[in-house]
């Protein structure tokens, strides 16, 4: 199993054969997981986690991750860092890789910047989130535990709700499951909805509650206040009550609909603390896959990058 590329820098670019490698290989690191065993992929190499934004689960599991795969991982504090002195993004990874860094993992509040970085080292860049873009390895994980939990993601009908304007999260979602052949729905006010999103492939719903009674997964999304330049919503109290995943909406929804949410949630205002902790929600569960699919990725990226540089006969 191998991808075919360097990088990873969002999931519009990979193929339905690329997303099933993937999956197939995050199976064999849970299986790693549970033994508390290590693999020696990355015994030698130097990850570095560069985050120019906050994040609790996706820069610490991707050390964990790193570590479970014996690499040296190395945190940049950006803000205690040269680049507060002016340093430029290329020069802070060509500065790193002089260090002996093999791996970038970088999250930007711009999009386009993991790209820009890939395009200008010759080392392995992973994109942790890149503005509203795309954050492939939240798309992934959230692919895995449906995949997972459901046993398949072809025509399953997976709902996006909330926030999709502002969510890199939603962009690698749509990306990841309509490749995969899952029929995606958005809900949430029209502010909050990209013009062009039907162009995508997803069907949007303005009816919250029309959109759960179809669903067999409910991903619930954080509204990024931190993103928007005016309010897009009259009040909280309206956005709650139009869009709010309550118990009383979940008893609209099929019996077994799976709850997710990226995280970090805000609850009482996208999903009330009930729901977030109902029996089906895969909350936990999107967290502790988080570690497995990115020693899958960086397992992955290692083996392209090695089958690259193999001498041909
Ligand atoms: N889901 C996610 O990206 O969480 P963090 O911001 O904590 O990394």
């Amino acid at each position: 199993m191998f991808l075919k590329f360097k990088d990873l820098l969002g999931l519009k670019h990979l193929d339905k054969k690329d997303l099933q490698t993937i999956l197939d290989s995050v199976k064999i690191f849970k299986d790693l997981l549970k033994k508390c065993d290590k693999s020696l992929i990355l015994c030698g190499k130097m990850v570095v986690t560069l985050f120019y934004e906050p994040s609790t689960r996706t820069r610490t599991s991707f050390e964990i991750a790193a570590r479970k795969l014996s690499a040296d991982v190395i945190n940049i504090a950006v803000n205690s860092s040269s680049i507060v002195k002016g340093e430029s993004l290329i020069d802070t990874g060509k500065t790193l890789k002089a260090m002996g860094a093999d791996y970038i993992i970088i999250r930007h509040v711009l999009a386009g910047v993991p790209d820009i970085l890939a395009r200008n080292l010759d080392i392995s860049i992973i994109n942790a989130g890149d503005g509203f873009h795309e954050h492939p390895t939240q798309g992934l994980l959230d692919l895995y535990t449906i995949y997972e939990r459901k046993k398949r993601i072809e025509g399953l009908k997976v709902l996006l709700v909330g926030d999709i304007l502002h969510s890199r999260v939603a962009k690698s979602n749509i990306w990841a499951l309509t490749k995969m052949g899952a029929e995606v729905l958005v809900s949430g006010p029209s502010t909050l909805i990209p013009a062009s999103i039907e162009n995508l492939g997803v069907k949007v719903y303005y009816n919250l509650d029309e959109a759960v009674r179809k669903a067999d997964v409910l991903n619930i999304l954080r509204i990024q206040f931190e993103r928007q330049q005016e309010s897009l919503f009259p009040s909280l109290r309206e956005y709650i009550s139009l869009y709010q995943l309550t118990k009383e909406r979940l008893g609209m929804a099929k019996s077994d609909v799976l709850i997710m949410h990226p995280g970090p949630m805000n609850r009482g205002i996208e999903i009330t603390s009930e729901v977030a902790d109902a029996p089906n929600a895969a909350i936990n569960e999107q967290i502790a896959n988080g570690i497995a699919v990115r020693m899958a990725v960086l397992c992955l990226l290692e083996q392209s990058v090695k089958r690259k540089n193999a001498p041909s006969n």
